[in-house]
């Protein structure tokens, strides 16, 4: 079989007819073990059922089990970008890869994003850093998450526009405040729950919320 004529037939099913649909059907596992490239994306659920959860699953080697909140949550607040590395890499008795080298580095933070969420987290699926990302700003940061909670000042979140909150927590020090945004602080949760923030931007959106709360326009 010609996997080039495959691929000409797939590009075209759309429209294709009944009979052609099942041809295609069962010559699609043909197409795809030839030529991997084809294929989208795994979910993290995927992933974890395929590979990981050959240790995570039942905590074998000392692996944090899913579902164990306490074990995801000490390592999820390392953050997505520093969990990645740890899992590209391998770290003690995690493999490289999880010993799958052909899973991209999406595939895994799909599949971390996944584990954690298993075991309490509320982390955001990443999108596919294949696109160079450009740095968010602020206000974008902010009105994509920090808001849900800094709005309405839910769980005594400082809110956004009240001056004297934060102020008095801006007055310890920009960068601790910062840094207690990155790991995390009794009801905030590190890095406001969305792993892929980078320092920079919760940096920038810290400084976009005090700046709103303490414009002299507002109260
Ligand atoms: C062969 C067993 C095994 C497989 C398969 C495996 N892991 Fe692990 N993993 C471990 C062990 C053991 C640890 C704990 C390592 C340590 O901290 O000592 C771990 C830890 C981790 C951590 C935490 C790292 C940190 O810095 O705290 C992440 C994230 C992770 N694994 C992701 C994955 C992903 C994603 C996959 C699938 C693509 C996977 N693992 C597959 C054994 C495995
Ligand atoms: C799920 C709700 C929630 C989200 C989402 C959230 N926060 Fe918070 N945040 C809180 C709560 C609650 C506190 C108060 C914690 C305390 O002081 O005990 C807080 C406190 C803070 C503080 C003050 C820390 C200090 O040391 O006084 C900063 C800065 C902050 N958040 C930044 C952010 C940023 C930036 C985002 C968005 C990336 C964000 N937060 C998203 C709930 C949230």
């Amino acid at each position: 079989m010609r996997i080039d004529l495959i691929n000409g037939e797939m590009n075209m099913s759309l429209g294709g007819s009944l009979k052609r649909g099942l041809l295609l059907v069962a010559l699609m596992p043909l197409a795809f073990g030839a030529s991997p490239t084809l294929g989208a994306d795994r979910t993290g659920q995927q992933v974890v059922a395929e590979t990981c959860g050959n240790c995570h699953a039942t905590g074998e080697k000392g692996a944090p089990k899913l579902g164990d909140k306490n074990a995801w949550a000490k390592r999820a607040s390392q953050g997505l970008s520093e969990l990645t590395q740890h899992a590209l890499k391998g770290i003690r008795e995690m493999p490289p890869h999880g010993g799958a080298a052909n899973l991209s580095d999406h595939e895994i933070q799909l599949a971390i994003t996944y584990m954690v969420n298993q075991s309490g987290g509320k982390w955001i699926e990443p999108t596919n850093k294949a696109v160079p990302a450009v740095a968010r700003t602020g206000e974008q940061i902010v009105k994509l998450r920090c808001f849900e909670c800094h709005q309405a000042g839910l769980n005594g979140a400082p809110k956004i526009g009240d001056r004297d909150a934060w102020t008095a927590r801006v007055k310890r020090g920009l960068d601790l405040v910062v840094g207690s945004a990155i790991h995390g602080h009794g009801a905030m949760p590190a890095r406001g729950g969305l792993p892929d923030l980078t320092d920079a931007e919760i940096r920038n959106a810290v400084i976009y919320m005090f700046t709103q709360s303490t414009a002299p326009q507002k109260k």
